[in-house]
This record gives structure tokens, C-alpha cells and sequence, in this order.
């Protein structure tokens, strides 16, 4: 593919995907557009076809299921047909939309392998974006959005063991960090996604830990 089309294809797709996000403030653009530059940090260091990861990291959140009545595999289908309008080679296509069909997080007890390093490279850019000072606001925008409790103490926080479950969960966003954040840090695919992960992780673990502290009415 010429240097031209991949460059007229990432402009308009950028595009396309502006004018199409909804969801909270942790969904929007700018968690794309970190998406995009950690994957692209992620796939220098690793060596890898910089157009795959590009491309699925900015098409990688365009239909939701959270915003979409639960349907995971939407996302793949639209991207599909926007990247039809160009003449892409389709193995390329299909890798891009195999990567939007696997990249979400389903579950403590469910596991989401990523079979190719751009695959691996785009979901550990994602789940970086969910940890750290940045996970942190975006989880209690999420909650904010869907008007859950902060926390409550009274309701511990459950390990999910299907999608199913863990998708029908309501509850309260401290419980979110035990659910899926603090898990992630042990998901990571890549060696250098791991690092990042680590630090990110330690930050989260001492926010969660200062909250609960705080809460007691504590120093
Ligand atoms: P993925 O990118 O793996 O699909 P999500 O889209 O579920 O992950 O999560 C994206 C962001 O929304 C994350 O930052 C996450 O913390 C937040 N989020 C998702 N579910 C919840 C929840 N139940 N409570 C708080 N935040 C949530
Ligand atoms: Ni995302």
C-alpha cells in the first residue's frame, strides 16, 4: 500500500471516528487519540505494521457494546464497512476488525487472547488508558455518567466468571478498580506495555488505598 493512501485513509478515518464516538467523557476522542499515541510508542519498540495498529486504534471503540445494547461485535461490523470505501488489501481489513472484536476486557474469569502483536499492542494501549491517574478519572466518569455510588462499602466487589456477568454488573466504581483495574497490570501482552503498566498500577493501588482511608474519617 502507497505511503499516500495510508496517510489518506488514517486522516479520514480520524474523521469519521471524531464524528462518530458518543458515551462519557472516558470514551471520547481524547482516549482515542492516547490510544493511538501509546500504541504507536508500543509498536516502535516492538517492530511491527505501524498502519494495522494505527488504524485499529482509532477505529477500535466506534460502536461500543456499552453504548450499543450490549452488541460486542457491532464495532467489527462498521469498521468493516468504513474501510471498505478504500482500497485496502481486505487481509487488512480483516486484522484490523479481528482486533475490534477481541480487545475489550469481559471479566476477572474470562480470558481475551490477542493472537497477532498488533492486536496485543493496540489492547495494551487500551488498558494502559484505563490505569493510572487517567483510569482513575475515567472510571469515576463512567460512574458519574451512569449515576452509580462512588463507594459502598457494603457491597464487596465480585470476580466475574462470564462476559454476561460482567457486562449486567451495577455496581459501585471502587469496586470497578478490584473488578478490572487492578487486574490488567497482569493482562498486559508486551514487555514494554508491562513497564508502563507497573507504575501505573502502584499509583492506582495507593489512590484506592488513601480513598478507602479517607472514608473512615482516617489520616
Ligand atoms: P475496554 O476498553 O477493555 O472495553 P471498557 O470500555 O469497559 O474497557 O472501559 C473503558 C473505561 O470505562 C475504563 O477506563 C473503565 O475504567 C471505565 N469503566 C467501564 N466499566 C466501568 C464501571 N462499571 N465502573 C467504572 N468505570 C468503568
Ligand atoms: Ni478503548
Amino acid at each position: 500500500m502507497s505511503e499516500l493512501l495510508a496517510e489518506l485513509v488514517i486522516q479520514k478515518t480520524e474523521e469519521f471516528v471524531k464524528d462518530s464516538l458518543e458515551g462519557d467523557s472516558g470514551h471520547d476522542w481524547w482516549h482515542i487519540h492516547r490510544v493511538r499515541n501509546t500504541a504507536l510508542t508500543l509498536a516502535k519498540e516492538e517492530g511491527v505494521n505501524e498502519l494495522v495498529v494505527e488504524l485499529a486504534a482509532l477505529l477500535h471503540d466506534i460502536a461500543d457494546h456499552k453504548f450499543h445494547g450490549g452488541d460486542e461485535l457491532l464495532g467489527a461490523r462498521v469498521a468493516k464497512k468504513w474501510l471498505r470505501n478504500f482500497p485496502i488489501p481486505e487481509t487488512t481489513t480483516n486484522h484490523i476488525c479481528e482486533i475490534i472484536a477481541h480487545i475489550s476486557f469481559k471479566g476477572a474469569g474470562v480470558s481475551t487472547p490477542m493472537e497477532t502483536i498488533e492486536g496485543q499492542i493496540v489492547q495494551d494501549a487500551d488498558r494502559l488508558d484505563a490505569i493510572g491517574a487517567i483510569g482513575i478519572a475515567r472510571a469515576f466518569s463512567y460512574g458519574g455518567f451512569r449515576h452509580r455510588e462512588m463507594y459502598n462499602p457494603d457491597i464487596p466487589p465480585v470476580m466475574h466468571s462470564s462476559f454476561e456477568a460482567y457486562k449486567n454488573s451495577k455496581g459501585h466504581t471502587i469496586n470497578h478498580f478490584y473488578e478490572k483495574l487492578f487486574l490488567l497490570k497482569d493482562r498486559m501482552n508486551t514487555s514494554s506495555g508491562k513497564k508502563m503498566a507497573e507504575e501505573r498500577h502502584h499509583f492506582m493501588v495507593e489512590y484506592v488505598e488513601r480513598f478507602k482511608n479517607e472514608w473512615k474519617g482516617l489520616h
